[in-house]
């Protein structure tokens, strides 16, 4: 079992990794900026900041596995891109997993550019990039009812949302056995913009304009999961 930490244990997949890797036999420590946020029973909290290399050795001292999940889309030059370095320097040899999203290459997003140049500090530094699709908890907060009961959201996007808990388990396999990690993990269905919110608010969504560069690249299917992708968890619902 290897002592593994992991960094935005506190966010919406690390709230879900740290006891997968807890129960997995795992030594775990649990990473926040702020002491006290970390839950997980059986996890140790460390208390760190990305953007501070003096914090982060000390958290990343005698890790076997860094599974790297902190991330910032306010501050995504500091968190992400520098982070992503600072990371790769604290580890100091120890195997780096850092996840991204699919297509950030591809989708003109200023935070996906960040992701694209924070996936290129990991790879240089030899680490591992693994890319995932939308994750459900996502989409409920950007197709949430806002008019009359309807989404307000983009014509024509074409999505793969996954479930967390999958992108969970993925990560909890390729900790114990790097090549069980795939480049992408997806969810198990392709779907556009009506369906997603009519099986999120069970009506028809409004639609609104987007940036053109961006409406585009999504249509095209810039944020899909390729056919090598570890697909699979619950349907959105
Ligand atoms: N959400 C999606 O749909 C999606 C899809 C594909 C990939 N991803 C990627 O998956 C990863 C996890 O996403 P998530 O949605 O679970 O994240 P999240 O809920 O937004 O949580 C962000 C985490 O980052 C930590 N953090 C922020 N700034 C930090 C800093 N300066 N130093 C240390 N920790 C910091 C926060 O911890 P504290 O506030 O406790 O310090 C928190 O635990 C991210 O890299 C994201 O880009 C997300």
């Amino acid at each position: 079992m290897a002592v593994v930490v992991v960094t935005g244990a506190t966010g919406t997949l690390g709230a879900l990794l740290v006891p997968a890797l807890v129960q997995a036999g795992h030594e775990v420590r649990a990473m926040t900026r702020t002491a006290g946020r970390v839950r997980s029973a059986g996890a140790t909290e460390v208390v760190a900041d990305v953007r501070v290399p003096a914090s982060l050795r000390p958290a990343l001292a005698g890790a076997d596995v860094v599974v790297h999940l902190a991330s910032s889309a306010r501050d995504r030059r500091r968190t992400d891109v520098d982070g992503a370095r600072n990371v790769m320097i604290a580890a100091d040899g120890a195997r780096v997993i850092c996840l991204s999203i699919v297509g950030c290459d591809r989708t003109p997003l200023a935070y996906y550019r960040a992701k694209t140049a924070a996936e290129e500090a990991v790879r240089a530094a030899g680490g591992r990039v693994v890319r995932a699709t939308q994750f459900h908890s996502l989409l409920r907060t950007v197709f949430a009812p806002r008019l009359l009961g309807r989404a307000v959201v983009p014509a024509g996007l074409r999505l793969q949302p996954v479930a967390e808990e999958f992108v969970s388990s993925v990560l909890v396999e390729g900790v114990a056995d790097p090549a069980a990690l795939p480049d992408e993990i997806g969810g198990p269905e392709q779907l556009d913009t009506a369906q997603i919110a009519r099986r999120l608010t069970g009506r028809a969504p409004l639609t609104v304009p987007a940036p053109l560069p961006l409406v585009r690249a999504v249509r095209r299917g810039s944020l899909l999961a390729g056919p090598q992708a570890r697909t699979g968890g619950s349907p959105l619902a």
